[in-house]
């Protein structure tokens, strides 16, 4: 797929979608945006640093860093909303396709559209609730019942029971393309999550 690493690349995604060559369809509205930060959280956290959502993924680039520029240079949000759309549809592995579809999409690309490069407080993640934590930083990697999660990059917990040492070892050091999370969540919230997975997987 187009790498939109570089600022020019974006900026002639920006001007090919501006000039209506965009597929599937422009978004119409901005969208609802309570409704994208919470699929934002479940689906792409995992993968996005986004500070307005608390996100840290690094899998991906930082969609702060990504739209920073363009907002600087007053595109309009809903250019920017277009981009982050044809991104959801044409995403090419390690990014599936099409993670939210439809109105959804909509509500995800209006949010990010409206956040990214905005350097709003990130909603920190502060407490020690493992299912908030795992809905933050790995529901959009795995699949997980307890937690409502539907992600397919990663083993599907539910199906995987893994105990707590091995989900404890594994959230700290990471694996293929998930990451090492010791540094970015605190040892309580590491314990936190991995209780959480090892108690509740399967269930
Ligand atoms: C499994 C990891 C993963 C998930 C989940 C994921 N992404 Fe991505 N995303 C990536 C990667 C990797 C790239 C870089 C792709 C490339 O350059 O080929 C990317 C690129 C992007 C870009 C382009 C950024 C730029 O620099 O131009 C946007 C926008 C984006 N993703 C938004 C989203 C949204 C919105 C979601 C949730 C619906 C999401 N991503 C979910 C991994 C992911
Ligand atoms: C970017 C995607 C991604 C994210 C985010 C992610 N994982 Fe994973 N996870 C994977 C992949 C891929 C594997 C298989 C990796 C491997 O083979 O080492 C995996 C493996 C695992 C395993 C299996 C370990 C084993 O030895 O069998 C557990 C447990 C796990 N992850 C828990 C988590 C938890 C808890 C989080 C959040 C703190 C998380 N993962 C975040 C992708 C992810």
């Amino acid at each position: 797929m187009r790498r939109l690493a570089f600022p020019g690349a974006l900026l002639a995604a920006v001007a090919l979608i501006a000039g209506g060559c965009g597929t599937g369809g422009k978004a119409s509205s901005a969208g609802d945006q309570a409704n994208g930060q919470k699929l934002f959280t479940a689906k792409c956290a995992g993968c996005h640093v986004l500070a307005a959502a608390g996100a840290q993924g690094t899998i991906g680039p930082s969609l702060d860093d990504a739209f920073a520029g363009p907002k600087a240079e007053h595109f309009k949000q809903s250019t920017i909303q277009n981009v982050v759309l044809d991104q959801i549809r044409e995403a090419s592995m390690p990014m599936p396709a099409n993670l939210v579809t439809g109105q959804d999409a909509i509500d995800v690309s209006g949010y990010v559209a409206a956040v990214a490069g905005t350097n709003a407080k990130p909603a920190a993640q502060t407490g020690t609730d493992g299912k908030a934590i795992f809905s933050t930083n790995c529901a959009s990697c795995h699949t997980l019942k307890a937690a409502g999660a539907t992600g397919t990059i990663g083993p599907n917990l539910d199906q995987l029971k893994p105990s707590f040492p091995i989900t404890q070892h594994q959230v700290e050091v990471g694996g293929g393309v998930m990451p090492a999370f010791k540094g970015k969540l605190t040892q309580a919230q590491i314990d936190a999550v991995a209780k959480f997975v090892s108690s509740s997987a399967g269930k």
